[in-house]
């Protein structure tokens, strides 16, 4: 992406953390942003402000974890004539907490906005994409590397889209068309209390990124090349070495990082973290 031409991107999850300062940051650069997420309140403040950095702004209230959400979405899209240029799937939450002990909608909500939706909104676009010699960004995470006890589900939805973005990028490879995976480690974004309180005392929250670095890797990922970008070098040497250790230690080790107050407690009632 280049400054001497603006792009409409679509942008889901623009209501709060990495989404809507990602908006903010393309609209200084005079970006047509689209933005999806529930809050409508929320949506249109930050519309506002993206109009006030000299972007234009769209607001598209959508609750992606319902079924039709994408299509919808897509339809609305089409509907408005806009012509995509980016895709931004960012939409995405994680609960925290033991597997058995999690609600089942818990579950169903990471998989439908996490993955099914993020499948669904790629798969509607990608043609208009190919087009526009476009991109889609998919905003994943460096939990994808590795397994995630104690947020097994939202890692393995990680995993998927890491998996999912990396085939893509290989597929689309000359056709003008890039998927990249960005990768951030711990953000401090509301994400973490929503994820659960156990999650702000697990060791792997010690030092999170601030939004403004996720962002910055996010446009870097958007002017760049290659599949994947993940954010900071610790990150990058963590994600290496899962690569080349033993499955079952990087799994351990995992647990033991993400496990915090929640393993501390179960380790002293005798069972395993
Ligand atoms: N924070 C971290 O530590 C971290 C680390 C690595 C990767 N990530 C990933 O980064 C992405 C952005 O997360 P964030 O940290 O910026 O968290 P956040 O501030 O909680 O933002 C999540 C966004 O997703 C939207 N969303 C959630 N459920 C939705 C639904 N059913 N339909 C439509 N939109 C929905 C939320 O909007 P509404 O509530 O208004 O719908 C919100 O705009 C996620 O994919 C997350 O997995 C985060």
């Amino acid at each position: 992406m280049t400054n001497s031409k603006s792009k409409v991107v679509l942008i889901t999850g623009a209501s709060s953390g990495i989404g809507e300062a990602l908006a903010l940051a393309l609209a200084k650069r005079g970006d047509h942003v689209v933005l999806v997420a529930r809050s409508l309140g929320r949506l249109e403040v930050i519309a506002e402000r993206v109009r006030e950095a000299r972007g234009i702004a769209t607001v598209l209230p959508a609750d992606l974890s319902k079924p039709g959400a994408a299509q919808a979405v897509f339809d609305e899209v089409m509907r408005r004539g806009l012509s995509l240029d980016v895709l931004v799937n960012n939409a995405g939450l994680g609960h925290f907490g033991a597997f058995h002990e999690e609600p089942a909608a818990h579950l169903s909500e990471q998989l439908f906005v996490n993955v099914v939706a993020l499948t669904q909104l790629s798969h509607l676009f990608v043609p208009h994409l190919l087009t526009r010699r476009g991109i889609v960004l998919n905003i994943a995470s460096t939990i994808a590397f590795q397994p995630a006890p104690y947020m097994s589900v939202y890692g393995a939805t990680k995993a998927f889209v890491l998996s999912l973005s990396e085939a893509l990028w290989a597929e689309y490879r000359g056709s003008g068309l890039r998927v990249v995976a960005l990768c951030p480690g711990p953000v401090e974004t509301p994400f973490i209390d929503a994820a659960g309180a156990d999650l702000r005392s697990s060791r792997i929250f010690k030092r999170p990124s601030t939004v403004s670095q996720v962002v910055s890797a996010a446009v870097a990922a958007l002017d760049g090349y290659g599949p994947t970008r993940i954010v900071g070098t610790m990150n990058w040497i963590m994600a290496q070495g899962a690569r080349f250790a033993p499955r079952a230690f990087t799994a351990r080790l995992s647990g033991w990082l993400l496990g915090g107050s929640r393993a501390r407690r179960t380790s002293s009632t005798g069972s395993k973290a």
